[in-house]
């Protein structure tokens, strides 16, 4: 048995607890039946003793001490069984007793004798006589307020000492059987209430991250037990999780790096297979550049990724008045846009309210949000069509219903880029905001995309305690709808 297990704990204070009861009980029944025995002894004689002297001192009796039995018995009427009577004049002297002390004497002790010459009754335990211990009233008989004998009745405590044995007997048999009795129920409770834990351990125990499938068996019954086990089940999903997204991204990461590595070396070695004119050089270096720039892009843009999921990446939070700041973006923007004849245009709402939108935002993340929701509207939309950009005040809005209810803003600024592009499935529309997801990835890499911009939008949206959510038909455009905390300053 090992002493440190909760099971010994458990078994150890239940016994401890049972036991101090049990002794407490015990105790408790042998004090009050000893002292009610006792005092019922005690009480019977000193009745007697009063009778006898009240009987003896009426001027009408015919009290004869000199056969104390036959006069109890005919003129009262009392047999008292197992009761010596013994009478003493004033100085002590024993005169009279009753038949059954025979030959023997009641023992007087000196006390008793003092205490009855001063009218005051004496209860004395004796264990000399006959081996019998026994319990003596002496009580002072007083004639016109003089003591003139005294009375001794006593009784033999045998009984009441047998009866209480036999009870101290049964209590010593009984409480440390009970106690053992308990102490295995207690271990075989302990142990069967327990047992459901070791098996989490040695679950616990083999699951590594190969393994991360593996579920620790429910159980029918919901105690605490099963919750442990839910809870730990439910843990080991979101690990398993975490590692199965891990394991995407890497692979995702090496095989978007490959794809340019392979295409460099493509070029490479077509160059070098045989000599070339010098504009043919300046062609091909030209050509490296771009898948170069690619591979930069992509491990610049994993970098901060990664960077951003271990939190390393501090905002630098400053008051943004967002009309100027997206008219400026959009701008620069309708530059690249040009080539396509895309339209962009602002609708701001603003001048309804009559009030400025702000927002307390990290000026350089939020323009990349910006220019990569734009950028995706300019790539994926036909040439000729167009993107509103809308803006406009809600008051608490629906943002993430996970969000603490005191951390929610009152206000949100909504900022809405909708195009009249190509349109995303609805199966896909929960899927763009993953690392590396594209819809059509052909497409994308065409126009330089590897798929990481929405990821970082949305790590730059949530960073600023926003959300951003898409709207989509196919064929027939998209929005993207960005909520941002409203910001007075
Ligand atoms: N405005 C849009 N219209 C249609 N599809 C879009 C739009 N924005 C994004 N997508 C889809 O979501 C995917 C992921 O976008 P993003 O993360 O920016 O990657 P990338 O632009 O590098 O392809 C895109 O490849 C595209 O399929
Ligand atoms: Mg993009």
């Amino acid at each position: 048995m090992d002493f440190r297990s909760l099971r010994f704990k458990l078994t150890l204070w239940y016994v401890l607890i049972l036991g101090i009861l049990l002794i407490s009980f015990s105790s408790f029944l042998y004090l009050t039946l000893s002292r009610s025995l006792y005092r019922d002894v005690d009480h019977k004689l000193r009745s007697l003793a009063e009778l006898i002297a009240s009987e003896s001192t009426s001027p009408l009796s015919k009290f004869d001490f000199g056969s104390i039995d036959q006069t109890l018995e005919t003129s009262m009427n009392l047999k008292p069984i197992g009761k010596f009577i013994q009478v003493l004049d004033e100085s002590g002297r024993i005169g009279r007793r009753s038949e059954n002390l025979k030959s023997a004497r009641l023992p007087i002790s000196l006390n008793a004798l003092r205490n009855a010459s001063k009218g005051l009754i004496t209860y004395e335990t004796n264990r000399s006589l006959r081996n019998t211990p026994l319990r003596i009233i002496t009580y002072p008989v007083k004639e016109q307020n003089h003591v003139t004998k005294m009375i001794q009745v006593a009784s033999s405590l045998e009984d009441v000492e047998d009866a209480l044995n036999t009870l101290l007997i049964i209590l010593l048999v009984t409480v440390p059987s009970i106690l053992l009795i308990a102490s295995l129920g207690g271990q075989f409770l302990a142990h069967k209430a327990l047992k459901p834990v070791d098996r989490v351990t040695q679950t616990a125990r083999m699951i590594t991250s190969q393994n991360l499938n593996q579920r620790i068996q429910t159980l029918k019954v919901k105690d605490e037990i099963s919750r442990l086990i839910d809870t730990f089940n439910e843990m080991i999903s979101r690990l398993d999780q975490s590692f199965r997204q891990i394991k995407q991204f890497t692979t995702d990461a090496s095989h978007e790096l490959k794809t340019p590595l392979t295409i460099l070396k493509g070029e490479v070695e077509v160059a070098l297979r045989k000599k070339r004119q010098l504009h043919e050089y300046e062609q091909i270096l030209e050509s490296n550049l771009e898948e170069i720039d690619r591979m930069s892009k992509i491990v610049e843009d994993l970098l901060l990724l990664s960077r951003a999921d271990i939190g390393e990446i501090r905002l630098n939070r400053e008051d943004i008045h967002l009309t100027p700041f997206i008219s400026g973006l959009t701008e620069q923007m309708k530059i690249l846009a040009q080539p396509k004849n895309i339209r962009i245009q602002i609708s701001n709402h603003e001048a309804e309210h009559e009030e400025e939108l702000h927002i307390l935002g990290d000026t350089l993340r939020m323009r990349e949000l910006f220019i990569n929701l734009i950028e995706n509207g300019i790539k994926y939309t036909e040439a000729g069509g167009s993107i509103l950009i809308t803006l406009k005040k809600e008051m608490n809005g629906s943002v993430n219903p996970l969000m603490p209810k005191e951390k929610k803003p009152a206000a949100f600024v909504k900022i809405i880029i909708a195009d009249t592009g190509i349109g995303i499935a609805k199966e896909d529309q929960e899927k763009i905001f993953n690392r590396f997801f594209r819809v059509d990835k052909a497409r994308s890499r065409e126009q330089g995309g590897s798929g990481l911009g929405l990821s970082i939008c949305k790590w730059i949206v949530e960073a600023h305690q926003g959300e951003i959510t898409v709207e989509s038909e196919p064929g027939k455009g998209s929005a993207f709808i960005v909520r941002l905390p409203f910001y007075s300053p």
